[in-house]
């Protein structure tokens, strides 16, 4: 904690013009850890900190935007009603009428001996999934874990493709969360059509605007809020090369090829590739008719390379796995893809990080 406090405020005063010398901030802080085990951020040192978490994001090509995050601080926050509450809160004020607002909405640290309540869902909105009798599934199997397990706690689950699930907060360790269902005006959602197929309407496809993710802590300076949700816009491919193509997703490929009237007897008539292409023109078509924010994959590989140069200028590498960064539909095609990054390093920080199971 000691080591970790001392690196993270001296970041903060070396990046941040006009901070000055650290020494009065450093003493404070080691004295505050010396008698309580942990230590409070500013409202100032929050923010920046939270900003530098998106910054090293490796697997993030939306990181261009970092300094715009707008950060919530809802640290006195930590009873599951008040936070789902906040939950809300933050996905209106992120989806800004279809303007989306990059927001981290930061809850209670953990301190010694206290840990803090977590959000138990992986994203503040995701579809439920249901497997039916024959072992096939109705709505998004991501989402099959959590309808079970809110199910089981007495949430009357709907039967539908699109049902978002209840936001679950466990309060610690072996205790049964807490859900609450998501109001619709919380959720802003796009139906998907397509500019030239009309029949495409009828597949009844549609897709939420905000991906919030809720699932990582927050670690600042050695500090860790288990509890940070934080959201960016979508890049198109997300959901439509990914979320309503995969497999073990929404799996929509073969009646989008049949729909198309392709060839689908062989992989080699490309039929997957000519309607995931479909897919993909749907969901930018969609989004931008309803006005919500939305990029598509070329001009956010090319944000985030003006990204890395701009941080090299600033003498910082950009961690980067290659891996998440290239787009799953013609990565070479676009510029992210003919290139290597300077190397993931797990010890940086601050970071978002995948969050050890209760
Ligand atoms: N890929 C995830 C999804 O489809 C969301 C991950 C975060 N994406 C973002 N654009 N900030 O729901």
């Amino acid at each position: 904690m000691i080591a970790q406090a001392a690196l993270f405020v001296r970041q903060f005063h070396e990046e941040q013009p006009g901070a000055g010398d650290p020494s009065p901030r450093l003493r404070e802080v080691l004295s505050e850890i010396e008698r309580t085990g942990t230590y409070r951020h500013t409202p100032a040192e929050l923010a920046f900190g939270a900003k530098v978490a998106w910054r090293n994001a490796a697997r993030c090509i939306g990181r261009l935007y970092w300094r715009s995050l707008v950060v919530r601080d809802l640290r006195h926050v930590s009873g599951p009603q008040e936070m789902a509450r906040e939950c809300f809160a933050h996905l209106r004020t992120a989806a800004n009428g279809g303007r989306i607002r990059p927001v981290v909405t930061v809850f209670a640290p953990d301190r010694p001996g206290l840990p803090a309540p977590r959000i138990v869902n992986s994203q503040l909105v995701r579809y439920a999934g249901y497997r039916g009798p024959d072992g096939g599934w109705t709505g998004d199997p991501a989402g099959g874990e959590l309808a079970r397990r809110a199910r089981e706690l007495e949430w009357k689950s709907g039967e539908g493709r699109f049902d978002v699930l209840p936001l679950m907060i466990q309060r610690r360790p072996g205790e049964a969360p807490q859900w609450f269902e998501v109001p619709d005006d919380a959720v802003l959602e796009v139906e998907l059509r397509h500019p030239e197929f009309g029949w495409f309407a009828e597949l009844g496809l549609r897709w939420y605007a905000v991906p919030a993710i809720s699932d990582m802590t927050l670690e600042i300076g050695g500090v860790r809020y288990p509890a940070a949700p934080f959201n960016g816009w979508y890049m198109g491919t997300e959901i439509g090369a990914r979320n309503l193509a995969d497999a073990d997703r929404y799996d929509m490929l073969g009646e989008v090829g049949r729909r198309l009237g392709l060839d689908t007897s062989s992989a080699r008539t490309l039929w997957r590739d000519r309607a995931l292409v479909e897919v993909n023109l749907a969901v930018l078509h969609s989004f931008q008719e309803a006005g919500v924010t939305m990029a598509d994959h070329h001009t956010e590989s090319e944000r985030f390379l003006r990204h890395v140069a701009q941080e090299a200028r600033a003498g910082r590498p950009t961690p980067t796995d290659w891996s998440w960064i290239v787009p799953p539909v013609s990565g070479g095609l676009t510029p992210v893809y003919h290139r290597y990054y300077d190397p993931v390093d797990p010890d940086q920080r601050p970071a978002f990080l995948t969050r050890e199971p209760w």
